[in-house]
């Protein structure tokens, strides 16, 4: 099994170019099944999501190329409709398939998503929201079967700012011909990606407000799209210089507004270059955070709330942190005890004593973006720690330990026997 080895207390120096966006690569892969082909995107994050999501195409019968970061999809020889098992079984975002099939093969049958670390991750939405443009769905054992013979554009409203419900109504209702609504919309930036990739082949959506409105039935035509850096990768790289102290550059991404201001509340420095990248500098222990809470896009997002407990473990004083959009996100927290870090969990409240020394310990990433904070929270703990659960961290981290190092960070992977 492969751990990475982290000697802390090196404080964190460079420049660094951020991967593509993988929130924003996978409803965009979907939508390649949808218009004409051939589809190429640049600078494709390589993460185990976007290699689960290309089997899952080629599976469906498109021819699939991958050079690097740069893939080739063409949907026009794909007839398939079914995505059981294997990578569909594993990984959440295959639901996304299920507006794209219904788009394009008006039906789908896919397994029914599992929870997973973070949450029950429900669908209630999305089969809510594609029921009120004529699908309908039956249940048989870990399948769902979905048709959509008598599919039609429509009104959509979504209890929910869902991400994945907004994106699954997006690419059903794309080749609907009239107009779709769909209100209480996400406003993810991830989602302005795929209307933005969808309005270059040829599509007409657009925000209003809440809403999003889509002149479905027009052709969409191939294209070729380069990806967007990804906003959650270039967090957690900058929540590291935030914990171990340093300057970054990052060449191909600008904190938004709302994770510029808690990195200025905790004392950092952030100064945009005129070429879409950033400076970002933090020359002494990290303030704490009274009171900060997670919220859907433009609030703070859940996906950086573990990294940013680790920054908080460090930070000078008692920090706060309510997570608002998934009910069992904090269970980085025991780990992070693991390193002596003072953090109570009641509910979904975290509350955290900063200490300005965590000591190193052997540790295991529970999920996904809680691998990647007990990487931040090794950079700064005294000694050398040892993260297994790689796998969680590879569906989204090109190569987090090799950035960091790039960065000047002293990680190495080391493969062990145990398991
Ligand atoms: C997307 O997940 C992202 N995944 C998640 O990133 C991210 O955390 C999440 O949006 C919120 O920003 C991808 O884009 C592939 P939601 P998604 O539907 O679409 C509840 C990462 O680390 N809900 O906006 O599944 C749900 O349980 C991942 O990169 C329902 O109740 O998120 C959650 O509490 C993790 N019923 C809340 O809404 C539904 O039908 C937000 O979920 C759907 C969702």
């Amino acid at each position: 099994m492969e751990k990475l080895i982290v000697t802390g207390g090196t404080p964190l120096q460079g420049e660094i170019s951020i991967q593509g966006s993988k929130n924003a690569v996978l409803p965009i892969l979907a939508a390649c099944l949808l218009g004409e082909g051939p589809c190429e995107l640049e600078n494709c994050p390589e993460i185990k999501d976007v290699e689960d999501t290309l089997h899952i195409l080629r599976k469906l019968g498109c021819q699939v190329n991958q050079s690097g970061k740069t893939v080739r999809i063409d949907a026009e020889t794909a007839a398939g409709y079914e995505i059981i098992g294997g990578e569909a079984a594993r990984i959440r975002s295959s639901v996304l398939f299920l507006g794209a099939l219904l788009g394009k093969m008006r039906k789908a049958v896919l397994p029914k998503p599992g929870g997973c670390a973070i949450g029950k991750r429900p669908i209630d939405l999305h089969l809510a929201a594609l029921e009120r443009l004529g699908a309908a769905f039956s249940c048989e054992g870990e399948a769902i079967t979905a048709e959509g013979n008598r599919l039609h554009c429509g009104t959509i409203r979504l209890g929910l700012p869902s991400v994945g419900a907004t994106e699954n109504s997006i690419l059903a209702a794309v080749l609907l011909p009239g107009e779709t609504r769909i209100e209480h919309a996400a406003q993810e930036p991830e989602i302005d990606e795929l209307i933005r990739f969808l309005n270059l082949r040829g599509g007409k959506l657009q925000r209003m407000g809440d809403a999003i409105v889509i002149e479905g039935g027009r052709c969409l035509h191939p294209v070729r799209f380069r990806i967007a850096s990804d906003r959650i990768v270039a967090g957690t790289y900058l929540f590291a210089a935030a914990a171990a102290g340093g300057e970054l550059h990052l060449q191909n991404y600008a904190a938004d507004q709302t994770l510029a201001g808690v990195l200025l509340q905790m004392g950092g420095i952030c100064r945009a270059d005129h070429l879409g990248g950033m400076h970002f500098q933090m020359k002494h222990r990290p303030k704490a955070l009274p009171g900060i809470r997670t919220a859907p896009y433009p609030g703070f997002p859940t996906d950086l709330q573990s990294p940013l407990m680790a920054v908080c473990a460090r930070a000078d004083g008692q920090s706060r942190i309510w997570e608002t959009v998934f009910e069992s996100r904090f269970r980085t927290a025991q780990e992070l005890q693991k390193m002596g870090a003072e953090i109570f969990v009641q509910g979904n409240l975290a509350t955290i004593k900063g200490k300005a020394r965590l000591h190193a310990a052997s540790l295991r990433a529970p999920d996904l973006r809680g691998g990647a904070a007990l990487v931040v929270a090794a950079l700064f703990a005294e000694g050398i720690s040892e993260i297994s659960g790689l796998e969680y961290i590879s569906r989204g981290y090109e190569d987090i330990g090799a950035d960091l190092c790039l960065l000047g960070a002293k990680i190495r992977r080391h493969e062990s026997e145990t398991r």
